[in-house]
């Protein structure tokens, strides 16, 4: 479910204010929704009622003032005032916020009752000044306007704003879009399937300023219920986490007792350094400046990532996978602070001062917004929507389904979330099945725990729940690392205290999730006795018309694990799942990760599929030829590898988005 927060925070600040929409996105939304006008003098403004009389202290109609006279208004709120803002105001308080957190602005065009024309146009170019097509929503009771828009951009996205549902779908066919806005109170008892449903709700009385009256809280299950998508919501604060956009400058401490091999860029021991260990993601033109007279060093390492990551299984200490390049920056830094000349990570050797936080000695001057996305991305997506409409059926369960992800610092990990969550956001699936592995496992458990945090609050925006099955990585223990997990501090850590053995039912399917590691033991790939007896149990309790879909991180056959290790309790696990099948025929699929290719067995009565990893490796010629490793390619959507993975009646359908193929397992 997406969240809209309508005319801003306006629960919490006066609605259609600039604090309503700073505010809103401190919130984890999808959007704001906000209303525009024209003032006498043909400038957009924003303002919900085509009069003054509601929101501010003066009277009369928003289109017989100037936006001078206009600006005078006051909208009095808690002993504050508060100013009726232009759209490009809105625009440049919004602008980067937007960028970065891939988020939209929703644009009511407010002209049913007074037509303002050209409005259209205006608003149109006042957009593409700011850059900001990728990131606006138009919508309007005024039918006739949206039409207008189609003709005067044919790429403007339009969404069809009604009363009543039947009206919106109506238009929404004659424009050819599948976006709609309907009042959620139409939606009962009525099936608009296939449309992303953004569907708006009121209080009894307009939220300015907020009131005594409660408005009807729709639980997530009857928004479900009801068909919609996204919720356009005066209350966005009770159904959303508070989310601040974490700035890893903020809050990161340089680590004492370390510097940097000027040769090749990876941390030494040092007795009088210290460096920030997570390397900073910088744009072109980011200027960095000490505040105090600081001894300090630059390290630059530049992206795209190092070639070799796609064609072998490469293992950075550091996580740091972008490109070292040595004696980078010229010595006038000290003096003048830092310009970066190009984007790229950068890291930080300190002298003194070891126990200051990045912001407190250094100001940033114009940390500019991340890249907008590539269009290979973006046709990408559009081709496994298409595949994804073409199977999908109202009541089937989609989910994303994503394995051994290994993120690292300058590698492709962070735009592979990007692209997941604009995937959902357009599917809306169940949700997120991660087959673990989400880092390297290889840094001390502090810096792991960092990262899987950034992972973490990436997977949150996908605004989908998320069910995990943990891979050995993720225990931290690669390589003899020191800082492993206990499964205790895994399943805290990753599962919030639930235990990894766990079954939910979803329509017609049961979808199990195995523990399938365990670091305290001599042979820590496979199942415990615990977990199968657990299974055993469940398996022959699980109802008659129930198909049964099971998950590990590890696969539950040496045979599909062709890096070599045994697979504990292989044999009793094959055991339970055999005779289960013989007798009840109910076991629909084995889903697992960890072996970085796609592979299907089909030795033990149903499908064992291996699901290729996100790291973008092909290891080609390292594995055997049952086993397909996709080529990847940097900068294309082949360096994405990842399904959608759709439950229906006639099969399971893993939809590709990426390197390699869909696989079709029909019944
Ligand atoms: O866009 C949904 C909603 O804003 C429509 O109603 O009156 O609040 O503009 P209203
Ligand atoms: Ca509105």
């Amino acid at each position: 479910m997406n969240y809209w927060a309508h005319r801003g925070l306006s629960y919490l600040y006066p609605e259609n204010t600039l604090e309503a929409f700073q505010h809103a996105f401190e919130y984890d939304i999808c959007g704001i929704e906000l209303d525009v006008q024209l003032s006498r003098d043909n400038q957009l403004v924003v303002i919900h009622d085509e009069t003054l009389n509601r929101t501010t202290n003066m009277q009369g109609y928003v289109k017989d003032y100037t936006l001078e006279e206009l600006k005078e208004a006051e909208i009095r709120y808690k002993g504050n005032i508060y100013r009726i803002p232009t759209l490009a105001e809105v625009f440049s308080l919004l602008r980067n916020s937007l960028d970065e957190n891939e988020t939209y602005i929703n644009i009511e065009l407010k002209n049913s009752v007074v037509p303002y024309p050209g409005m259209e146009k205006k608003v149109l170019s006042m957009v593409k000044a700011f850059e900001l097509e990728d990131h606006i929503i138009y919508s309007s009771f005024n039918h006739d306007s949206l039409r207008l828009m189609k003709v005067l951009s044919p790429k403007a996205h339009l969404a069809v704003l009604a009363d009543d549902v039947r009206d919106c779908l109506k238009t929404a066919a004659q424009l050819e879009t599948k976006e709609i806005h309907p009042y959620i109170g139409s939606l009962e008892g009525f099936d608009a399937s296939g449309y992303i449903v953004r569907a708006w709700n009121l209080a009894d009385k307009e939220p300015l300023c907020p009131d005594e009256s409660t408005p009807y809280h729709y639980s997530y299950s009857e928004l479900r219920r009801l068909g919609v998508t996204d919720y356009i919501t005066n209350n966005v604060q009770d159904y959303v986490p508070l989310y601040l956009k974490e700035d890893p400058a903020r809050k990161q401490k340089a680590m004492p007792g370390y510097a940097i091999d000027p040769q090749n860029g990876k941390m030494i021991p040092s007795e009088d350094s210290s460096i920030f260990y997570e390397p900073f993601y910088l744009n072109r033109g980011t200027i960095l400046r000490p505040r105090y007279d600081l001894r300090y060093r630059p390290y630059f390492y530049r992206v795209p990532v190092r070639p070799e990551l796609l064609h072998s299984g490469v293992y950075d200490d550091e996580a740091i996978y972008s490109t070292f390049v040595p004696e980078y920056f010229e010595e006038d830094w000290q003096r003048h602070g830092l310009v970066m000349k190009e984007d790229g990570y950068l890291r930080l050797e300190l002298q003194g001062r070891k126990n200051h936080s990045f912001k407190e000695l250094f100001d940033v001057l114009d940390m500019p917004a991340s890249h907008k996305r590539a269009e290979c991305f973006r046709k990408e997506e559009e081709r496994v929507i298409k595949k994804t409409d073409m199977y999908r059926k109202k009541e089937d369960m989609l989910y994303l389904l994503t394995s051994d992800l290994h993120y690292a610092y300058g590698s492709v990990s962070e735009q592979s979330l990007t692209n997941m969550k604009h995937l959902c956001r357009k599917v809306h699936p169940n949700a997120l099945i991660d087959l673990g592995d989400l880092t390297d496992g290889l840094m001390p458990k502090e810096q792991t725990k960092e990262l899987v945090k950034r992972i973490k609050a990436a997977q949150r925006r996908m605004s989908i729940p998320v069910y995990r099955c943990l891979g050995d990585h993720d225990f931290n223990t690669f390589r003899n690392n020191s800082g492993s997990f206990t499964r205790q501090e895994a399943e805290e850590f990753y599962l919030q205290q639930q235990e990894e053995d766990r079954c939910f039912d979803r329509n017609d399917y049961r979808l199990i999730f195995l523990s399938s590691y365990d670091p305290q033991s001599d042979e820590p790939n496979g199942f415990s006795l615990r977990t199968i007896r657990w299974l055993r149990h469940l398996l022959f309790k699980t109802p008659k018309d129930k198909r049964i879909i099971l998950f590990s991180h590890i696969p539950p056959i040496s045979k599909s694990n062709y890096l070599g290790e045994t697979i504990h309790n292989e044999n009793r696990l094959m055991k339970v799942l055999s005779k289960y099948q013989k007798k009840r025929g109910q076991i629909t699929a084995y889903i697992h990760g960890h072996i970085h290719a796609d592979s299907l067995n089909q030795d033990h009565g149903f499908p064992i599929i291996g699901i290729g990893s996100m790291k973008p490796e092909d290891y080609a010629g390292k594995k055997p030829d049952t086993m397909v490793t996709p080529e990847r390619q940097l900068g294309s959507a082949s360096q994405e590898l990842f399904d959608l993975l759709l439950l229906s009646d006639n099969g399971l359908h893993f939809i590709r988005y990426g390197a390699g193929e869909d696989l079709h397992i029909n019944f």
